[in-house]
């Protein structure tokens, strides 16, 4: 229990989370089942195997989107940030449901041959210079490997091993997992069904997912104008910006960013990088006196960077100064764990305006 990753517990948000995920994937699944059923009835008939590879199918591709829409969702809007917090179970599912799609195309498609199934999904066809005929499944394989690593390497005890940067260097392959599925239903399911169904759903995944990261991205860019005065001090903004409780970031001009946090009449700022995972401490809330992380809960003193005990976390502080009624953050962090006099507002005259 002496590891930096044993306080991620399974807490009742969590396990509220997990169930409501489970219930909608089943009435998903369910009803895709009994639509199927109603549909495709008479003579075009579908068998159960058909439509439960399509109901996984279509379930899993859904939850991708979903999975890959939540960062840029709580950036715009914050009230989206409890939905990011336990996301990483979200993706585990996602596969999940991915490997029973691609458990039964494969049982299906190639599993009453006499050679083996995974050696008939690779070596049964190889036109690779058809657009029509083209090996789809290599696609769908090649995004359920990412998706297995990723839920392989999802738990803390990972993060560690592997170190902060290589682990979300790893974890942004499920956008090559994406880009796999999208061409993998547009070779597949796309060629052989003539619906229009398909390349509209692919198109408005796709805009969809385009839009929100680069109106996100946008905005971040935005709101991250830096203001250095040239003698070490950055311009955060005015008091009244930095939302009470909250906090108002700003990049600094070396790389890396400084989140400044108001509360209770008082300022103090720390890096904008989580201890645990690099999360956006600036996008979390002051929660019974300490920062709080909005991607897994961690928790920091404001006016040390330091975790309450028994927790050992460390953050960078910084000095603030707030001169007519506009605050100012140094350029260069003190050590982690420093202390700073936070600055009182109601003691520095035309604080707020
Ligand atoms: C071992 C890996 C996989 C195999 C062997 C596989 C196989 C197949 C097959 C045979 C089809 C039917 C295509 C048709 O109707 O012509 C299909 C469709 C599809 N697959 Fe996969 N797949 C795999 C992985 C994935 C993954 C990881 C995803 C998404 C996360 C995915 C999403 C889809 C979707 C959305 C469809 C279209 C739905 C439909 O069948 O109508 N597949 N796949
Ligand atoms: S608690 Fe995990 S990144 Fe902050």
């Amino acid at each position: 229990m002496g590891h930096r990753y044993w306080h991620i517990q399974w807490t009742p948000y969590k396990k509220r989370y997990d169930a409501a995920v489970a219930v909608c994937l089943v009435a998903y699944l369910a009803v895709f089942y009994l639509a199927s059923r109603l549909v495709w009835g008479g003579a075009h008939q579908l068998s159960d195997e058909i439509i439960l590879m399509r109901a996984t199918a279509t379930a899993a591709a859904l939850m991708l989107h979903i999975a890959l829409s939540l960062g840029p969702l709580a950036r715009l809007d914050r009230r989206f940030l409890p939905l990011l917090y336990n996301r990483r179970h979200l993706g585990v599912a996602t596969f999940v449901v991915a490997a029973a799609h691609g458990a039964i195309a494969i049982g299906y498609y190639h599993g009453f041959g006499t050679v083996n199934p995974l050696l008939s999904l690779v070596t049964s066809n190889t036109q690779i210079r058809s657009i029509s005929s083209f090996p789809f499944e290599w696609f769908g394989v090649l995004a359920l490997v990412i998706l297995l690593v990723m839920a392989f390497t999802s738990h803390d005890f990972w993060l560690e091993k592997l170190s902060s940067p290589l682990w979300k260097r790893l974890h942004m392959l499920v956008y090559i997992a994406w880009l796999a599925v999208v061409v993998h239903v547009a070779l597949g399911a796309m060629q052989s069904e003539h619906s229009i169904m398909y390349p509209v759903l692919l198109g408005v995944g796709a805009v969809w997912l385009g839009a929100i990261h680069i109106l996100a991205g946008t905005r971040e860019a935005r709101r991250e104008v830096i203001r250095p005065r040239g003698d070490g001090w950055i311009d955060v903004g005015r008091v009244e910006e930095i939302p009470d409780a909250g906090a108002a970031t700003v990049s600094l001009p070396g790389g890396g960013r400084v989140a400044v946090f108001r509360y209770d009449d008082k300022l103090s700022a720390v890096t904008d990088a989580c201890a645990h995972q690099g999360g956006p401490l600036g996008e979390g809330r002051i929660v019974d006196g300490c920062i709080t992380c909005p991607w897994h809960g961690f928790t920091y003193r404001p006016q040390d960077g330091c975790a309450p005990a028994p927790f050992t976390e460390k953050l960078a502080t910084y000095a603030l100064r707030v001169e007519a009624g506009r605050v100012y953050v140094s350029d260069s962090p003190f050590a982690p764990g420093t202390p700073v006099e936070p600055v009182q507002l109601q003691e520095v005259p035309h604080a707020v305006a």
